[in-house]
C-alpha cells in the first residue's frame, strides 16, 4: 500500500483517514467502487473504468460528475513507476445525521481510494481449480455496488472447497465468477456471457474480446449452459488484479488436459504483450 490515501480531497497517511459510523456505506453498503491497474505508474483503461464507474453511480442514483482527468489528477500521486499497483476507489453516499433507508436531503457523497501493490499471482499460469455455486446475488450486479455479502459468501465457500474461484450458476447456465467474468472455449471457439444485467461488464473482458478480434481467435459472446462449461476444453476467470486465470478442475473433475490450454496461452501472450506496448 501507498503511504498516503485518499479521503475527501486530502492525502493522508492510512491510519488517519476516518468516516464517520454514520456513513451510509457503513450502514447499508450504499456505495459503489473500481479496481483499476496501473502498470509501472501508468493507469490502465482509466476511462473504460471511469464509464464503469459513472454507470455504477447512475445505477444507485448517486450524482457525482468528476472528469477523467480529475481522477487522474486524484490518483497519480499515489502510484510509483517501479511497481505494479491498483488502485481501489470507493463512493458511498455519504454522512446522514439519521439512520434512514430513503436518501438524506444533503448529500455529500464520502470520495476514498488507496493504492496497493499488485502481487504475481500464480494462479494465472499454474491454473485454479473451481467450484460452480448458485448465483445467490441481486438482480443488479452490472453494477459495481460495495454490497458484496453474496459474492464474499460465495467466494468463501469456494475457498472452503480447496478451489480458486466460485463459478456461479443461474437457470442451468453460467454467468460469471465471485468476482471474475468467465470465458470457455467450446468447440474451438472461446465464448463469454453476454454483457447485461446479471454480470459485471468487467474492463479485462473487454480487452480480451478487442484482442481476440484483431488477432484472428475465434470468439462469440452467447449464454454458456452449465453442461457446456462441464464440457469446455479450456475454462478462463478473468479480473483486472488477475488477469487471466485458467480453470484447471472444476467440481473436481479436470477441465482438458487439466493444465492451462492452448487458447489461454495464446491469449495470455496477447495481454502480455498489449500491457507492455503501452508502458
Ligand atoms: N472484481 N465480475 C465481478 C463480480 C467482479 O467483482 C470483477 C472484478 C469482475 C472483473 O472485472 P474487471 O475485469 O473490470 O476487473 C467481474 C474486482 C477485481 C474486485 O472486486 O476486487
Amino acid at each position: 500500500m501507498s503511504d498516503k490515501v485518499y479521503l475527501n480531497g486530502e492525502y493522508l497517511p492510512l491510519s488517519e483517514a476516518k468516516v464517520s459510523v454514520l456513513d451510509r456505506g457503513f450502514l447499508f453498503g450504499d456505495g459503489v467502487y473500481e479496481v483499476i491497474p496501473a502498470y509501472a505508474g501508468r493507469l490502465f483503461r482509466l476511462e473504460d473504468h471511469i464509464v464503469r464507474l459513472n454507470n455504477s453511480l447512475a445505477g444507485i442514483r448517486l450524482p457525482l460528475s468528476y472528469s477523467v482527468a480529475d481522477w487522474q489528477a486524484i490518483f497519480q500521486p499515489m502510484l510509483d513507476s517501479s511497481k505494479d499497483q491498483y488502485i481501489y476507489l470507493q463512493v458511498t453516499r455519504g454522512y446522514a445525521a439519521k439512520r434512514d433507508h430513503g436518501f438524506p436531503e444533503q448529500i455529500v457523497p464520502t470520495v476514498f481510494a488507496m493504492c496497493s501493490e499488485i502481487k504475481p499471482f500464480a494462479g494465472r499460469v499454474n491454473g485454479i481449480k473451481a467450484v460452480t455455486l448458485d448465483d445467490t446475488r441481486w438482480q443488479m450486479c452490472n453494477i459495481k455496488a460495495i454490497t458484496l455479502l453474496a459474492n464474499i459468501l460465495l467466494r468463501q465457500e469456494a475457498l472452503d472447497q480447496d478451489c480458486g474461484e466460485a463459478l456461479l450458476v443461474k437457470d442451468g447456465y453460467v454467468t460469471e465468477g465471485a468476482a471474475s467474468n468467465l470465458f470457455a472455449v467450446i468447440d474451438g471457439v472461446l465464448v463469454t456471457p453476454a454483457k447485461n444485467h446479471e454480470i459485471l461488464p468487467g474492463i479485462t473482458r473487454d480487452v480480451i474480446l478487442e484482442l481476440a478480434a484483431t488477432n484472428n481467435v475465434a470468439y462469440r459472446e452467447d449464454v454458456i449452459a452449465l453442461e457446456q462449461l462441464k464440457a469446455a476444453s479450456e475454462v478462463w476467470v478473468t479480473s483486472s488484479t488477475r488477469e487471466i486465470v485458467p480453470v484447471i478442475e472444476l467440481d473436481g473433475v479436470a477441465v482438458g488436459e487439466g493444465k492451462p490450454g492452448p487458447v489461454w496461452h495464446t491469449v495470455d501472450n496477447l495481454l502480455q504483450t498489449y500491457k507492455k506496448s503501452l508502458s
